[in-house]
């Protein structure tokens, strides 16, 4: 059902790779709430990607750019103003990558190049999102933009790997560029901390079947899955949560104020067995 919560509103959405992806979601959301919006991603994601369809189905265009670059950022903008007409009111960075993580490195034994690289990739290029946007003035008073996070910033998960340092510089910069923008434009910044989602970055953690089953036993109300977390998008972006700035707004059906729950307990006994032994490869 939808509600026009973003009705006239322009957008600017990074990320959506496959049916799967978070932003895909958020695009058909922001799409039936009544918002029009550019799609942007890597020209790499563009060929092994599905985006066509879903610039099709949304009636929106796609603009290359890599987020590591600030000369592509700067186009992406100008040109999603002139073909949106006029300034964005809304931005989604659901950006992510961890080469470390894809090759299977662990945390004590990462390279550093992909480190440089998954900072950029995952965080730094949130910076230079929103640096580009404030240069060029290009984001409307009262606008609203959101990174996509986890928990790992917060808390050590096994397997996450030098993706939690980019989530901790993520939230980070939410912050920093929070209070920039509000005092100036009262624009809102914030990160949303989502659930484990099955989705082509997820899926790349170690262990991700088993931290989701864990996940959904820990939290009173389940994972949140990308849908849900496409709708709170919306309301972020929509303009219901004015006052909302500078959070990292944890969308995870109460997994981060749990300690243990009865589901997760009961897995767990079943599983206590003297016997059993640790791999010594685990980091
Ligand atoms: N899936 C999960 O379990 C989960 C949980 C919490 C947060 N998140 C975050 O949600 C966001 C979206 O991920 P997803 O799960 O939808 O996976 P996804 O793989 O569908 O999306 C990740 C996107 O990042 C894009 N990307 C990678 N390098 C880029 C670059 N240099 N420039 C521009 N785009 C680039 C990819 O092409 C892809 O579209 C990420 O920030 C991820 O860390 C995911």
């Amino acid at each position: 059902m939808a509600y026009n919560l973003l009705k006239g509103k322009r957008g600017i959405i990074f990320g959506a790779l496959n049916d799967m992806s978070i932003a895909w979601k958020v695009a058909e959301k922001a799409h039936e709430e009544g918002a029009i919006f550019t799609l942007s991603n890597t020209a790499v994601a563009k060929r092994f990607g599905d985006i066509e369809t879903l610039c099709e189905k949304t009636g929106s265009q796609f603009i290359a750019a890599d987020a590591t670059n600030v000369e592509e950022l700067r186009e992406l903008f100008v040109r999603s103003m002139e073909i949106l007409g006029g300034k964005i009111d809304f931005v989604l960075h659901s950006i992510g990558m961890s080469l470390n993580v894809r090759k299977g490195l662990t945390y004590d034994k990462i390279k550093y190049e992909y480190y440089e690289k998954t900072l950029d990739i995952s965080a730094v290029s949130f910076h230079k999102t929103l640096a580009v946007a404030r240069e060029l003035d290009a984001i409307t008073e009262e606008g609203s933009v959101v990174a996509l996070s986890y928990i790992a910033a917060q808390r050590t998960l096994y397997g996450y790997n030098d993706m939690a340092d980019a989530k901790s510089l993520l939230e980070s910069i939410a912050r920093s560029f929070g209070y920039i923008y509000g005092r100036d434009k009262k624009i809102r910044i914030n990160t949303i901390s989502q659930s484990p989602t099955p989705t082509t970055a997820g899926s790349g953690v170690k262990g991700f079947d088993g931290l989701m089953d864990f996940t959904e036993r820990m939290s009173p109300l389940g994972n949140a899955t990308a849908d849900d977390c496409a709708n709170y998008c919306i309301v972020m972006f929509s303009d219901l949560t004015k006052k909302v700035t500078m959070q990292n707004l944890f969308h995870d059906g109460g997994f981060s104020s749990m300690g243990m729950s009865l589901k997760a307990m009961s897995m767990y006994n079943k599983s206590l067995d003297p016997d059993i032994q640790i791999p010594p490869d685990l980091d």
